[in-house]
């Protein structure tokens, strides 16, 4: 009697830690929007620990980030400021201790006011605000330029008014971020308004964004330890030229490249070819801004050296490598340049980029000063490697 009690007890016990178990199990699973295809780029840590640690600080991982709790914004060390529009009308921005505010003041007397929930941008240059009206993201008056330490209008918003109406657009987190999930719906005026399911955002861009969804990955190498070849997981090596850059040229396109559904199912294997509206370089020299791919495809490094974007980028190293290592890269295939037509070759050894990718300003993008219509260009290197002759004259 006393053994088949203590029995029962066992037995009630066993069931009771079964189902404890089970649940912690499917807990963990279930907490990446995207699926239980998906492990979440933590899981990645204990087994690839150097590269993972190293790539959660870089530009990529903090290509947007959600700024739900009161010291979230902390680490981007973003001042106060004042954005003048005229005399009447200014944005005043504001660190108060549950966030970062942006507020409309018209003579003085504040008509509108948003705590900031989402920033876009790793801070390089310029970081876009976001706040949330219901379930649609609106993006905040103002923009901050980091090197610059200025705040500026929004590119693209009216010159003379501050603007609360621009929605962020899903394009937006496509680029820049690993995951939402969006619910079109229509506006009162008929128009198509995206809202988004709030916690399925998954802000920046994570390992499984490139290396598509790894659970199995994850699984079989936590059960087989000894295993040290990658299962469940593409190889980039093994894919082809052209999947290689497109694997990054999903993102680095332009924002003209138009797909039949989001992004975020892209994965390492997939091409931009075979989908619709595809946009290759037809001899104008594409915008600086987002369009490495184009820009690089129309260089004679890639047209007849295979130089990728993996070639040059270490997309796991938070440090910039600086122009130094870069051009190291170029002599790799450029052992001897004769440059037979410069005077100036003191240069030569350390900076190839400077005369072959110049900066250039974009045409798509500036910003707008405060108290002026002067615009603030946004600057970056051409993907284009060739010979910029007028560049030379000019020095
Ligand atoms: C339990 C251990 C384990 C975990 C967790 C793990 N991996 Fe791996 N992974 C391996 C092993 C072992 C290899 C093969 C050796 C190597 O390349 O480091 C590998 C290789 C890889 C490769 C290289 C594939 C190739 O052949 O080029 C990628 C990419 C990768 N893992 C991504 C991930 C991602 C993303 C995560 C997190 C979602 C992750 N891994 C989590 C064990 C693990
Ligand atoms: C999911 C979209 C996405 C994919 C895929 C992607 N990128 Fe990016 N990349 C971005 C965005 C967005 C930024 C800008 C980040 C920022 O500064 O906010 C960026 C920035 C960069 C930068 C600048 C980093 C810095 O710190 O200056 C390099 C270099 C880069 N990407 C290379 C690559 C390469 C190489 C690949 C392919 C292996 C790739 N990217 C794939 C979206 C993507
Ligand atoms: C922007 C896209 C991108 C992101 C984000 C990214 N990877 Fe990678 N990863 C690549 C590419 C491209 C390669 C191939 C690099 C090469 O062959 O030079 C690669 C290679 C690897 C490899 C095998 C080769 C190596 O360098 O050891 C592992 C393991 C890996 N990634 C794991 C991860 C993990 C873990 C994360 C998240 C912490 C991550 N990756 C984030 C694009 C990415
Ligand atoms: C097609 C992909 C793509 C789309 C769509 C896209 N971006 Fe970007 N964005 C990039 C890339 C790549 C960069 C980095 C280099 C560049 O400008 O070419 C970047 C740079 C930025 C930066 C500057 C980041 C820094 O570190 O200085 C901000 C801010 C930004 N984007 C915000 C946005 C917002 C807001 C939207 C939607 C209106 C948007 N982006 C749409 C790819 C994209
Ligand atoms: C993977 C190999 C490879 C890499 C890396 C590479 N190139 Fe090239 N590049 C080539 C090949 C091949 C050609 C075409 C034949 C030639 O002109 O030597 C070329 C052509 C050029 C040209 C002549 C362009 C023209 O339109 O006449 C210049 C300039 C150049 N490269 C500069 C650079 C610079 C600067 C870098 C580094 C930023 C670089 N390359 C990186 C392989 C490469
Ligand atoms: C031949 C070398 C080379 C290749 C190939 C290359 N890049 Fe770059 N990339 C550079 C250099 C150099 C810079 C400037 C770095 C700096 O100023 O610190 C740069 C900067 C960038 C930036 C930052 C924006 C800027 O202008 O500062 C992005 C984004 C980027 N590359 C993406 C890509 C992508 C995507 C590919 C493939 C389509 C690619 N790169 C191929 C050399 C290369
Ligand atoms: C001060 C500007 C400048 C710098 C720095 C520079 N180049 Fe050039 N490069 C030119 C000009 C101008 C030409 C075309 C005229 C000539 O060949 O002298 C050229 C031509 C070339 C060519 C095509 C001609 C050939 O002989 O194949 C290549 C390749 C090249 N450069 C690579 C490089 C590499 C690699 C570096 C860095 C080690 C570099 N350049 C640094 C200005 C520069």
């Amino acid at each position: 009697m006393g053994r088949r009690r203590i029995f029962l007890i066992f037995c009630i016990l066993a069931i009771f830690v079964f189902a404890a178990v089970q649940c912690t199990q499917v807990e963990s699973i279930s907490t990446d929007s995207r699926g239980s295809g998906y492990a979440g780029s933590a899981t990645c840590v204990s087994c690839h620990k150097d590269l993972a640690t190293s790539a959660f600080h870089n530009s990529h991982f903090k290509a947007s980030k959600m700024l739900n709790k009161p010291n979230s914004a902390d680490s981007m060390h973003i001042p106060d400021g004042t954005f003048i529009f005229n005399e009447n009308t200014k944005v005043q921005v504001k660190n108060r201790p549950d966030g970062l505010y942006q507020s409309a003041l018209i003579k003085g007397i504040d008509q509108k006011t948003e705590h900031t929930d989402m920033v876009f941008g790793a801070g390089n240059s310029a970081y876009t605000f976001a706040f949330w009206y219901g379930n649609q993201l609106m993006q905040m008056p103002l923009n901050y330029l980091t090197k610059e330490h200025q705040w500026v209008n929004s590119p693209g918003f009216p010159e003379e008014q501050v603007y609360f109406g621009r929605a962020i657009a899903m394009r937006c987190l496509e680029c820049h971020s690993s995951y939402a999930e969006v619910k079109l719906t229509q506006a009162e005026n008929f128009s198509i308004k995206e809202e988004y399911v709030k916690n399925s955002i998954i802000a920046g861009i994570d390992c499984e964004r490139c290396h598509g969804p790894a659970a199995q990955h994850v699984n079989f190498h936590q059960e087989n330890p000894t295993v040290k070849t990658a299962n469940f997981m593409p190889a980039y090596k093994e894919l082809s030229f052209s999947q290689r850059v497109d694997a990054c040229g999903v993102c680095h396109s332009g924002t003209g490249l138009q797909m039949l559904s989001p992004t975020f199912s892209f994965k390492p294997g997939d091409t931009l070819k075979t989908l619709p509206e595809y946009s290759a370089y037809r001899g104008e020299d594409p915008d600086v801004h987002g369009k490495q791919k184009q820009l690089l495809e129309a260089s004679l490094c890639y047209k007849i050296g295979k130089a990728e974007c993996i070639t040059c980028h270490d997309v796991h190293e938070d440090k910039k490598p600086g122009l130094a290592l870069y051009s190291a890269k170029c002599i790799s295939c450029h052992q001897e340049v004769k440059h037979e037509m410069l005077k100036e070759k003191a240069l030569l050894a350390k900076n190839c980029i400077d005369c072959h990718m110049p900066i250039k300003e974009s045409h798509a993008i500036s910003f707008q000063r405060s108290n002026s219509k002067k615009k603030i260009p946004y600057k970056l290197r051409t993907h284009r490697i060739a010979i910029y002759k007028d560049l030379i004259k000019a020095k």
